[in-house]
């Protein structure tokens, strides 16, 4: 079965066409990261924009890069909360006409579940249930009990900031750029780990919040000349060390098999060999190109939702505030 999957939801325009849920035949990304860090961090409204013009040449280009025509394709994926409620029309209203014109059927799906298929997308080993997935992008720090293929309870979430929105502000305060994440890790390569920020432990829960560890960066801006790369590789590890030391636990208390990593914050280095180093279960984490958002995440999730005999009609909604589990 091929579908075509589309994504929208945020700064990245994206299409890509996935056979049974695994093989990737295209993986099509338009990036808008250049636009929106001119502004420090994205603006929804140029950002619809954007998908707006990138939208039709996206898709076409994971078609031809795919060798595919409609006729070989099953059906489409797209996806509809939660994001930018401006950015997720252009990627629904795109999907219900293609899949329309066309006679496909059409599935929407969510932007979490679909980050954690991703772990699908490359996986030689087989992933167990129940298993803890853990969602760490720039809206969402979620853990999530995963019982089977479409069966979710969220079991904690951050009260405030997510992790990659504050490595994103963290970035800003340090003057090191957008997207932050990344800008963070390049320079904590060139610090050490030597200032002791905060942790919300939030004991007897498995939410996060990362808010007041950002307000403790500002404060220490503020009151003293700091090595920036020091703070980097400070800030980075009290992230690091709070989602891997939580996760630990919450795989412990659940008696799970396996443990999953998705989102943007789960390309970095640091928290991918945190995790490697202290999981007392099999962890299995995409390729860094497949946590950030694409498409290849979008058709794999919606692959298994069509197994599931799910099919959304051509009348979709977005969802911006749309949750998991
Ligand atoms: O999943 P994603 O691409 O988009 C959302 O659904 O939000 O995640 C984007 C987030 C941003 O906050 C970005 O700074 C962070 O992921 N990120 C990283 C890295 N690459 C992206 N954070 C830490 N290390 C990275 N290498
Ligand atoms: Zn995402």
């Amino acid at each position: 079965m091929r579908i075509l999957g589309i994504e929208t939801s945020c700064d990245e325009t994206a299409a890509a066409v996935v056979e049974n849920g695994k093989r990737i035949i295209s993986n099509v990304i338009a990036s808008q990261i250049d636009i929106h860090a001119r502004y420090g961090g994205i603006v929804p409204e140029v950002a619809s924009r954007q998908h707006l013009l990138a939208i039709v040449p996206v898709v076409e280009k994971a078609m031809t890069e795919a060798r595919v025509s409609w006729q070989d394709i099953d059906g489409i994926a797209v996806t509809f909360g939660p994001g930018l409620a401006g950015s997720l029309l252009v990627g629904v209203n795109a999907a219900k006409a293609i899949a329309l014109a066309n006679g496909l059927p059409l599935v929407g799906v969510n932007h979490l579940e679909a980050h954690i298929c991703a772990n699908w997308l490359e996986g030689e080993k087989p992933v167990e249930f129940p298993c803890l997935c853990l969602v760490v992008s720039g809206g969402h720090s979620d853990l999530i009990l995963m019982k089977g293929q479409t069966q979710f309870e969220k079991l904690g979430q951050t009260r405030d900031d997510a992790a990659g929105e504050a490595l994103d502000k963290a970035a800003r305060i340090l003057g090191l750029g957008y997207p932050g994440g990344p800008a963070i890790e390049q320079a904590a390569e060139k610090g050490t780990p030597c200032l002791n920020f905060p942790r919300a432990w939030l004991r007897g829960s498995y939410d996060f919040s990362f808010s007041g560890l950002k307000t403790s960066l500002w404060h220490l801006v503020q009151k003293e000349q700091v090595s920036v790369v020091d703070t980097a590789a400070s800030f980075q590890w009290a992230i690091v060390d709070v989602l891997v030391s939580k996760t630990v636990e919450a795989a412990r208390d659940m008696e799970v098999k396996a443990i999953l990593l998705s989102g943007g914050v789960a390309a970095n280095l640091r928290l991918r060999e945190h995790f490697a180093e202290r999981s007392p279960v099999p962890i299995f984490i995409p390729s860094p190109i497949l946590c950030t958002d694409n498409a290849a995440m979008v058709a794999a999730c919606g692959y298994y939702r069509f197994q599931a005999g799910e099919s959304s009609g051509y009348d979709i909604d977005v969802v911006p505030g749309l949750s998991l589990g």
